[in-house]
């Protein structure tokens, strides 16, 4: 047995500071994060891969307007008394899943992109190796959680990982791109990234869909990081040149992937969610079929 020996994963931190704009009026006074998908917030499910993901702190990049998600992981001690007085423990445990994680906060002040989002989270993360998921794709794996799936990777390896699948053509320009030697069936070793290639431009189709192993070095390279894309300081342009200095895999993670910065990718989520849900599963589907009858 001969495995590298590396620092554990512990920490995570979730970006959720913008403005959510594709979900408007939706987005005015409600953070996109808490939009739901049936009847569980969408931060709550990526909240929850972290933690069966074996992540024991989350640090969230708040912004403005987005108070409703501290409060979404808070006490509601009058709702708590209230359920009580009525003897209902099922909502109390519901309740429960959401104050018992170690959630702390830190707001980006301006709005200038993913990597100085990543950079509010330097002394949070200090020294060690460190997770990040976006709150816009949401994994759905029965047994193994996307980002249990990087961490493995990350613990053979000791690189830093991206979680990354196939896209189709048309949606190549919608994510960061890599390039690099495949290693394997699913590992690919980075050389190369680009943000949002045009079609045309694109190395792979191997698309980066948030989420993230990211050793420390990160930081002092998001320091010096010029505004790319978009005028923004790109998290994809940082991991060029870890990926340069140190070692960078690709990893090709299993699960149904749902793009919740679209709206049909938002909808096929509120689909396959309720399907799957042991209430609601048989007499959806049963509407479904019905409905699709007369379509
Ligand atoms: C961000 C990243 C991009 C990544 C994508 C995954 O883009 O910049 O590299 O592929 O998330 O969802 P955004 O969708 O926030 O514009």
């Amino acid at each position: 047995e001969c495995k590298v020996m590396v620092q554990q994963i512990r920490k995570a931190v979730i970006p959720a500071a913008g403005y959510g704009t594709r979900f408007l009026p939706a987005t005015k006074a409600t953070p996109k994060e808490m939009l739901p998908i049936v009847d569980k917030p969408t931060i709550q499910y990526i909240v929850e891969e972290a933690l069966a993901s074996g992540i024991e702190d989350i640090l969230i990049i708040s912004g403005h307007g987005k108070r409703a998600i501290e409060d979404h992981f808070d006490s509601a001690p009058t709702l708590e008394q209230e359920l009580m007085r009525k003897g209902r423990q099922d909502l109390l445990n519901v309740l429960r899943e959401t104050t018992d994680v170690n959630v702390h906060y830190v707001r980006q002040k301006y709005m200038r992109g993913l990597g100085d989002a990543i950079l509010c989270a330097r002394a949070f993360v200090g020294d060690e190796p460190f997770a990040v998921l976006l709150g816009d794709d949401v994994v759905y794996h029965p047994q193994r959680p996307a980002l249990r799936q990087l961490i493995d990777v990350y613990e053979e390896t000791g690189g830093s990982v991206l979680g990354c699948q196939i896209v189709a053509d048309a949606q190549v320009s919608s994510y960061g791109i890599v390039a690099g030697t495949m290693q394997n069936e699913r590992l690919m070793r980075v050389s190369d990234m680009i943000e949002k290639p045009a079609l045309a431009e694109a190395p792979s189709r191997m698309a980066v869909l948030g989420r993230y192993i990211i050793r420390p070095e990160i930081f002092s390279i998001l320091q010096n990081t010029e505004p790319g894309k978009g005028g923004e300081i790109q998290l994809t342009d940082a991991l060029k040149v870890l990926a340069q200095r140190d070692t960078v895999y690709a990893y090709n993670f299993e699960g149904r992937r749902y793009d919740l910065g679209d709206k049909l990718g938002f909808l096929e989520a509120t689909v396959e969610f309720a399907l799957r849900r042991s209430d609601l599963g048989d007499p959806f589907r049963a509407y479904l079929k019905q409905l699709a009858e007369t379509l």
